[in-house]
């Protein structure tokens, strides 16, 4: 790989990695822990978190993995609609965003040509439901329906990255069939939320929950608990989001999504922190290598990121349902105190191994 390939895919997480810093402060703001920063960013703190966070590692590694240099496109598009958000050029983010995942489209349909599989057809899909959700938010539509266009992305990429994972554990034929089926349900409800039908949401919330059941019972996570080290960590880390999903699909089903309030931080962060986070903390020794060759070698440390991660999210539901504010807030700020957590666990295991290497 070229030295300045590599070094715009660092950069790429670097400003992630700061937009993902501001969008905690606004998220924090927004919680009543404001900060002069933060303050400033809670209106964005959703779309930087979605967009400008996620939109771009996930484009990024897309990217990396069509090896095209137009697909490089996509991720730097997604960070420019971070600048955008965190520099103040708010008017600037819905275009950006769009065009970020036109891109992210045609780079996952240009796999789909090269390699016609099930979770390449699947992340295909939910790249579209980026686009619907972000071509809605440039119409002016509200981010509290928006939203379900972004959760949607967010399950389905996931799923497929799964899907991909799981490949090696047997399955019976009717499973695909049922991902499939549940996966265009799915479209439909999101397509049916952003017009404002009330069915969407809820119908949207059964197919979470579906798709929850059917990652604890075909994932190959399970078979993988009983296995030390990184695999039995990932499969705690997938399981527990898979959890996560199943509670805000049942939240969704049940009650529908409201525009503000406890439900709606409850549905929305059992699905973005529950789920996509769980995922993102046990996938990161996986993907850093592969994305920006760093190493970030298993440590059992990491477990203690993931259960603050999780109790954290425990405690936020709990104050969302009482309704207890100071518990709302404790529950929002052990996220990042999980965040930094990681970041500390993942320091301590590189040094060991750079410890561990032989001196020349
Ligand atoms: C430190 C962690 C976080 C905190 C403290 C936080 C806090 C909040 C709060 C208080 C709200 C408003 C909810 C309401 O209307 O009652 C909110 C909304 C939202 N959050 Fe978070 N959040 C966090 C993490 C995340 C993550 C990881 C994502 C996405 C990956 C995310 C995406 C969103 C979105 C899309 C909204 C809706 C924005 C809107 O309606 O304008 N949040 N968050």
């Amino acid at each position: 790989m070229r030295l300045g390939e590599l070094q715009l895919r660092r950069g790429l997480l670097l400003l992630a990695a700061a937009a993902a810093l501001s969008a905690v402060l606004g998220g924090l703001a927004r919680l009543g822990l404001g900060t002069d920063w933060g303050d400033a960013r809670a209106v964005d703190h959703g779309p930087l978190f979605v967009l400008g966070v996620f939109g771009t590692v996930i484009a990024l590694e897309r990217a990396v993995a069509l090896g095209a240099s137009w697909g490089r496109a996509a991720p730097l598009l997604g960070a420019m609609t971070a600048l955008a958000l965190l520099l103040g050029f708010r008017e600037l983010g819905p275009p950006l965003a769009g065009a970020s995942a036109v891109a992210l489209v045609a780079v996952n349909a240009a796999i789909v040509r090269r390699q016609a599989v099930a979770f390449t057809w699947l992340m295909l899909l939910g790249s579209g439901l980026l686009l619907v959700g972000n071509v809605a938010w440039l119409v002016g539509v509200p981010v509290h329906l928006v939203v379900c266009g972004w959760m949607g992305f967010f399950v389905l990429t996931i799923l497929a990255e799964r899907l991909e994972l799981s490949r090696l554990a047997p399955k019976p034929r009717w499973a695909t069939s049922t991902l499939w089926l549940t996966s265009i349900a799915l479209t439909a409800a999101v397509g049916l939320s952003l017009a404002q039908a009330p069915l969407g949401p809820r119908l949207l919330g059964v197919c979470f929950a579906a798709l929850a059941l059917w990652e604890v019972r075909f994932d190959i996570a399970r078979r993988l608990l009983s296995v030390d080290g990184l695999p039995r960590y990932a499969a705690v880390g997938v399981l527990a989001g898979a959890g996560w999903l199943g509670v805000s699909g049942a939240l969704l089903a049940a009650g529908g999504l409201a525009a503000a309030g406890p439900h709606y931080d409850a549905v929305l962060h059992g699905v973005f922190i529950g789920f996509v986070l769980s995922m993102v903390f046990v996938h990161a020794p996986i993907i850093l290598p592969a994305v920006a060759r760093l190493e970030l070698p298993f440590s059992s440390t990491m477990y203690v990121a993931l259960g603050v991660l999780h109790v954290g999210l425990s405690v936020r539901l709990f104050g969302d349902f009482l309704p207890h504010a100071a518990l709302r807030r404790v529950g929002g700020l052990s996220t990042a105190v999980a965040l930094l957590a990681l970041g500390l666990a993942a320091l301590w295991s590189r040094r060991r191994v750079s410890e561990r290497r032989p001196t020349a």
